[in-house]
């Protein structure tokens, strides 16, 4: 990978991840800075990412990230997706010149939050396993007990809301009461949503939790931190750079997703050649 990424100008960002999940990063930067452009980039041509093994996944990412830049110049990088940022994120800095940030389980502020010390966290089965996230753990919440849960199912779920079809809520029950059920005596408070597909389904878990665990995730967190890195730099006065979904596999179930994209502000979907 090279090391000469060009910054875009006018300003841009490249949000990434396997699917729709990073969206709700997205949603959180426009929220936060509304005249930034954005790329929006769904690796599906290898989703899910919460499945695959390591070495595999380092790989497609530096392959997909490297193509992505060279079409499409950023200022900021963000890797919106726990699995990718909790394997990649070394390897990546090491080989880009851009800032890049990544979205980790928001285990230190849950830390914070929780009254009770035991907190939940769901994301993807990769994302459980990950050194890192133990790590996080160890570091942030060394006095909480963290009570795991990994699940592909979800993030199927979450795909399939975004391109309008029916949901299965059974399904979602049955998650919910699987994560309860690994901690008996109910003193779960917070839960962390550490994959970013999963804040797309807040209003249906919620229906399924107790109301009083509240629900966290790195969104907010990240779009401070893409704020930040832009110095101000962003003018007042808008774009003109449009916003883009970038796909790296042409399947009907992506051209679906227009309805949700145009929420989002985006009108223009491209496909990826990765040959
Ligand atoms: N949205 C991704 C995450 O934050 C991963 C979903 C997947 O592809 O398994 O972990």
């Amino acid at each position: 990978m090279s090391s000469t990424t060009q910054p875009s100008n006018p300003l841009r960002v490249l949000v990434f991840d396997s699917g729709v999940g990073g969206l709700s990063v997205a949603r959180e930067i426009q929220r936060r800075l509304p005249g930034l452009p954005l790329v929006y980039a769904s690796d599906n041509g290898f989703f899910p990412y919460g499945t695959k093994g390591e070495m595999e996944l380092i790989a497609r990412v530096d392959l997909v990230i490297r193509r992505l830049l060279a079409l499409y110049p950023a200022d900021i990088l963000v890797i919106a997706c726990n699995t990718a940022s909790t394997l990649t994120l070394p390897h990546l800095r090491s080989q880009l010149s851009l800032p890049i940030v990544g979205v980790v389980p928001a285990i230190k502020p849950a830390a914070k939050l929780s009254q009770t010390g035991v907190i939940g966290l769901l994301a993807t089965p990769a994302t459980v396993a990950r050194p890192y996230t133990h790590e996080l753990i160890r570091e942030y919440a060394p006095h909480s007990d963290v009570i795991s849960l990994g699940s592909s199912e979800l993030v199927e779920i979450a795909e399939q809301k975004l391109r309008g079809e029916t949901i299965d809520e059974n399904t979602i029950a049955r998650i919910v009461a699987e994560l309860m059920q690994r901690e008996k005596a109910h003193l779960i408070d917070v839960l962390v949503l550490a994959c970013t597909h999963f804040p797309l389904l807040k209003e249906e878990l919620s229906k399924h939790l107790p109301p009083k665990i509240q629900l966290i995730d790195s969104g907010e967190a990240i779009a401070r931190r893409v704020d930040y890195l832009l110095e101000g730099k962003l003018m007042d006065e808008g774009s003109s750079l449009d916003n883009i979904a970038v796909f790296t596999k042409k399947t009907t179930e992506a051209e679906r997703l227009g309805k949700a994209l145009e929420s989002f502000a985006i009108q223009k979907i491209h496909y990826l050649d990765l040959n």
